[in-house]
């Protein structure tokens, strides 16, 4: 058992959980919140949506130990929430619930866009809301309910502007670690001064990394600059064509039951005096429906009297469609920053440098790398591997 404290609906809670103890069942079991509802517990109906530091996630994906600090809100923290009270009106006018099982998690998830997306047309509350399944209404009433409280909060006047909020990520605490003699191998470490420091833009997801090669600065540029070398680096990625300024491909990936082949093509610019780079892209999966737009800024750093190179990479994206909600969970930041190891351990590995970094050829294992994804989430949560 561990001690995790957070405040819960505004209220600070303190309990002993289990490790494995997801944040779904801590509420409805350990707190008798049973407003939350589990319905798949793999994190694809959204039943079970809550929100965590000002944004929607799964409270089944979400490990209670992981909320340390944390401010959770369920749909019972909303009573008094001038834009729910709005909502549950509308829903009800609306016809926008029969049985009531995917309600909670569509109010919540209903907020979030009423909140983000004050001019939000049809489509795009049917793009926002893809992440959670009702069985009974057939959407056509929880849409018009949405759009209706949009409409409603556009003719006044003066909106409560409580809860409104950039999406960031929720618990991207990432140590920073510098490499050292006794583990020489490139490790990522986030947080750092970024590539980049453009702002982030509304419904973007950022995040920043770090790692180091140990080779000379002109050597790593002159990787960074072969398009496809640098492509087989990256795990899941396949380039289908390039040329010096743009490259056309597909990344397979896959996150426990979700899958996605997303296809798209990229610009790259360069900027040789600063020894940095710019790739902007987009891309869509045709299974799930969602897309994503992204940038990734790079800037190469000489260290150690140029005997290494510190590569900072900065990658801003927006995931829209089904998966979106992923973007912004803990576990998908998790995944970005073993996605980035492993292109850091590869680049190395192509550079002919650290023997003690493995090459993948360029798939994603996928079994491997959640393995790894969820080890290093639990380690960081317990100090020890699972
Ligand atoms: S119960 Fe969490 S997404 Fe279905
Ligand atoms: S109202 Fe029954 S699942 Fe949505």
């Amino acid at each position: 058992m561990t001690i995790v404290g957070f405040t819960l609906n505004g209220v600070p809670v303190s309990s002993d959980v289990k490790p494995r103890t997801h944040l779904g069942d801590f509420l409805r079991d350990g707190q008798r919140l049973s407003g939350t509802h589990l319905g798949c517990e793999h994190g694809v109906c959204g039943a079970c949506t809550v929100q965590i530091n000002g944004a929607p996630a799964r409270s089944c994906l979400t490990l209670a130990v992981a909320c340390g600090g944390a401010e959770v809100t369920t749909i019972e923290g909303f009573d008094q929430d001038p834009v729910m009270a709005d909502l549950r009106e509308a829903f009800t006018a609306h016809h926008g619930l029969q049985c009531g099982f995917c309600t909670p998690g569509m109010l919540i998830t209903a907020r979030d866009i009423v909140l983000r997306f004050p001019d939000a047309d049809e489509q795009t509350i049917r793009r926002e809301l893809s992440g959670n399944l009702c069985r009974c209404t057939g959407y056509v009433g929880i849409v018009n309910a949405i759009a209706s409280v949009i409409e409603k909060r556009s003719e006044r006047t003066e909106v409560p502007t409580a809860g409104v909020r950039e999406p960031a990520m929720a618990f991207a605490t990432f140590e920073p670690v510098a490499p050292t003699a006794a583990d020489p191998r490139p490790v990522p470490a986030s947080t750092h001064a970024a590539a980049d420091n453009t702002a982030l833009r509304p419904g973007w997801t950022r995040f920043d990394e770090t790692f180091v090669i140990r080779k000379p600065r002109a050597v790593v540029w002159e990787l960074f600059n072969d398009v496809r070398r640098v492509a087989s680096c990256l795990p899941g990625v396949e380039v289908t064509s390039c040329d010096d300024s743009s490259v056309k491909g597909r990344m397979v990936t896959k996150l426990g039951p979700i899958s996605a082949s997303f296809a798209g093509s990229a610009m790259i610019t360069r900027d040789a005096p600063n020894w940095s780079g710019t790739i902007v892209g987009a891309g869509s999966d045709g299974g799930s429906g969602s897309r994503t737009r992204g940038e990734i800024t790079y800037k190469l750093e000489p260290i150690n009297q140029d005997e290494a190179t510190r590569v900072d990479i900065s990658v801003q994206y927006n995931l829209q469609g089904p998966l979106a909600q992923f973007s912004r969970s803990s576990l998908a930041q998790e995944f970005a920053r073993q996605l980035v190891t492993r292109f850091a351990a590869n680049c190395s590995a192509q550079l002919g440098g650290d023997p003690s970094t493995t090459a993948t050829n360029g798939s994603l294992h996928v079994g491997g790398l959640l393995w790894l994804v969820l080890s290093a989430w639990l380690k960081r949560i317990f100090g020890r591997s699972p």
